[in-house]
């Protein structure tokens, strides 16, 4: 059934009639998807110790690219720089998609490419400076000879971003694929076994494990989410591996590279996060390697659906410090750009309760926190950002400012919330997120 050459003709098959993630160019008009893995604040933290300048001849390469989502967002980002995007993909279809999307917000340094990852290093295309795979490399022959055909297109202080599945968070969905294995006759169609997957999902007994963990798919799944292509990528591929953190670190070594740190959800491979102080806890994780506790905290949460992390050479690669008083405070997602109106409701007293992936913290409305907040500007150093927030708390002395500032910054930074970068230095450029250009209107100059 499968071919021996650079694809899998089933995957290929799969992704022309579906292209995936399901995307509406014209939705260009109105809103930019914003992966927080491709956001090159949080890459430049966690990478390049925040002092990248991403205008100076970047190349990224969006492997498996898809529907265009991270090439696109790249794209915005990267605009007006002296950068290059290229994007590869097997299926016609969903490029198609992507370049559409292009073309609507009049992104043109982008670079099509319609080949499988596994004839990279004859394509000549050059090497890169990042590398985006995600969700691709579990659907190939060999995930390991995917990501050395990577990594040899991969400059040597460059990064890689992946995604793959995770084992324990998608336990239901591979019980459902076997299911679906017995029960679809193997020379069915792709619309007959649509059609015959919702007729089983319908009839499952309450009892069912996808069923019962059906509430996480619905969105993968249904008719107002990713539909028939979700449907298919989750419950029907032909080509489908699952990973835990020792196999992750597996891949990883092969390649002869590093994990650098897992994307924006440092708490949730922590076991401390899941523990706490329970009973006996510390004598558990007591002498384990970094390693091994990531492991024990990804069986413990049970939850983690997919891996995102950084991959690269450790002695290149260092993360940004919150000890260099050069840093400056950048806030991510919904709040990037909202430090001036945080910082004035907390100076009225209001509280900030934050909703992360891994946990909800909780802000008090109280001088310090709306001084730090309102200085969160990306561009103020840390330095300034101690005597700034000591100016509102005179009471303090200047190591407890500090150590306030730390604790809190910390705490947003292991839930995805805060990212550090060395502005004033380098003369990172970064966009301003809030105000990314809408797209032209058509026929409108
Ligand atoms: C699940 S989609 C992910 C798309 C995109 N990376 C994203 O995260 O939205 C997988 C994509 O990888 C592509 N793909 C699968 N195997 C490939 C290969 N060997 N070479 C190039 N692209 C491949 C498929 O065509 C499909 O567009």
């Amino acid at each position: 059934m499968f071919s021996g050459g650079d694809f899998l003709p089933l995957v290929k098959e799969q992704y022309e009639a579906l292209p995936y993630p399901p995307r509406d160019p014209l939705r260009e008009r109105e809103r930019l998807i914003q992966r927080a893995s491709d956001n090159l604040i949080t890459l430049n933290h966690h990478c390049f110790g925040g002092r990248k300048d991403f205008r100076d001849g970047f190349r990224a390469l969006v492997a498996g690219g898809g529907t265009g989502d991270s090439t696109i967002y790249l794209a915005e980002q990267l605009r007006g720089f002296d950068a290059e995007i290229v994007h590869l993909d097997l299926s016609v279809a969903a490029m198609s998609i992507a370049q559409e999307r292009a073309r609507i917000r009049g992104l043109s340094d982008i670079r099509w490419v319609n080949a499988s990852i596994m004839g990279l290093p004859g394509l000549g295309l050059g090497e890169f400076d990042y590398i985006n795979c995600t969700g691709v490399l579990h659907h190939l022959e060999s995930s390991e000879a995917g990501l050395a055909a990577l990594r040899d297109v991969l400059r040597p202080d460059g990064v890689i971003l992946l995604m793959l599945y995770g084992r324990y968070g998608r336990r239901s969905v591979y019980d459902m694929q076997a299911l679906l294995r017995e029960h679809l006759p193997a020379d069915t169609g792709i619309a007959e076994k649509i059609r015959m997957t919702r007729a089983l999902l319908a009839a499952l007994p309450e009892t069912n494990s996808f069923r019962r963990d059906q509430g996480r798919w619905d969105y993968e799944i249904s008719a107002t989410g990713f539909g028939d292509a979700g449907l298919y990528d989750l419950l029907l591929h032909s080509q489908d591996r699952c990973f835990d953190v020792p196999d992750l670190y597996a891949l990883a070594g092969a390649a002869g590279l590093d994990i650098l740190c897992f994307v924006d959800r440092a708490a949730a491979y922590r076991p401390e996060t899941y523990l706490g102080a329970a009973a006996g806890a510390s004598a558990l994780l007591q002498g384990l390697d970094m390693q091994r506790r990531q492991a024990i905290a990804e069986i413990l949460t049970g939850d983690l659906i997919a891996h995102e992390f950084y991959l690269g050479r450790q002695d290149l690669h260092q993360p940004a410090s919150f000890d260099n008083d050069r840093n400056a405070l950048s806030l991510a997602g919904a709040m990037h750009g909202h430090h001036r109106e945080i910082g004035a409701s907390l100076a009225a007293g209001r509280k900030l309760t934050i909703t992360g992936r891994s946990g909800v913290l909780h802000m008090a409305g109280n001088p310090l926190n709306s001084a730090l907040f309102a200085n969160m500007d990306a561009v103020t150093p840390l330095a300034q950002v101690y005597e700034r927030v000591r100016a509102n708390v005179p009471d303090f002395l200047p190591d407890k400012v500090r150590a306030a500032v730390q604790e809190i910054c910390r705490a947003l930074h292991d839930q995805g919330h805060l990212y550090l970068l060395e502005a004033g230095a380098y003369g990172v450029k970064v966009p301003n997120y809030t105000r990314l250009p809408p797209p032209p209107l058509p026929g409108v100059k």
